[in-house]
């Protein structure tokens, strides 16, 4: 499904370059439900955000089913993430003013899918992640894990082939943690959906099927 073939990533900021990839090569296949790990600065985000498209690398290929994403215009990415990639952040990244049913009608949204479908759709999929009877609150209305519940659904409503999530238990207690995983796992074994997700917990690392490591921009072992 995905081919990273010997990725690097330079960033420069005044006078300063970072080498956050260092030569990064492996596979995913459809189905998986695996992790990247590393301490602090190894190079996960960076590699979650160029696998969604988000960024570019300074050299390398990212192939996904057979398509080179890098050097695709920003249309074109666009494009690409809205069909195909949902994301799940650290931080949630909900949007406040919108309750937690139209966070995830958002998207559908930019897909231009009628308000009837998009009401059906995100009710459904809310109910789906346990928070069918919190549609109408607001973020700000929602503990820590509901509202990284909300950021699944968000992530899933579009039958995504592939999700991303970025450290997604980091702010959420060792409970939460665990049953948000529960949630991911299930979806990844009901919908089929490819789950990669980034952490440094050997507790949330230990869920994962497979597991790369990352070191200082490059793959150990
Ligand atoms: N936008 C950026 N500009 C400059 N340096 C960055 C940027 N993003 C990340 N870095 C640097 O790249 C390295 C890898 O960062 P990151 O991918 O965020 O690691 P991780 O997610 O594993 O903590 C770090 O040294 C970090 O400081
Ligand atoms: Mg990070």
């Amino acid at each position: 499904m995905i081919i990273v073939e010997n990725i690097r990533k330079i960033y420069k900021t005044k006078g300063e370059t970072v080498e956050a990839l260092r030569g990064v090569s492996f596979k995913i296949e459809a189905g998986e439900f695996m992790a990247i790990a590393g301490p602090s600065g190894s190079g996960k985000s960076t590699m979650l955000n160029l696998l969604g498209g988000l960024d570019q690398p300074t050299s390398g290929k990212i192939l996904i089913n057979g398509q080179d994403i890098t050097g695709l215009t920003e249309t074109e990415l666009c494009d690409i993430r809205l069909k195909n990639i949902g994301f799940i952040f650290q931080a949630y990244n909900l949007i406040p003013v919108l309750t937690a049913q139209e966070n995830v009608e958002f998207v559908m949204l930019l897909q231009g899918l009628p308000d009837n479908i998009r009401k059906k759709k995100s009710l459904e999929i809310l109910t789906e992640v346990g928070l069918g009877d919190h549609a109408n609150r607001f973020p700000m209305e929602l503990s820590g894990g509901q509202q990284q519940r909300v950021a699944v659904a968000r992530a899933i409503i579009t039958a995504p082939a592939l999700v991303l999530a970025d450290e997604p238990t980091a702010n959420l207690d060792s409970t939460t943690a665990g049953s948000l995983l529960d949630l991911m796992a299930e979806l990844n074994r009901k919908h089929n959906v490819t789950f990669v997700f980034s952490s440094h917990d050997p507790l949330v690392l230990s869920r994962a099927k497979r597991v790369i490591h990352l070191h200082d921009g490059q793959i150990q072992g």
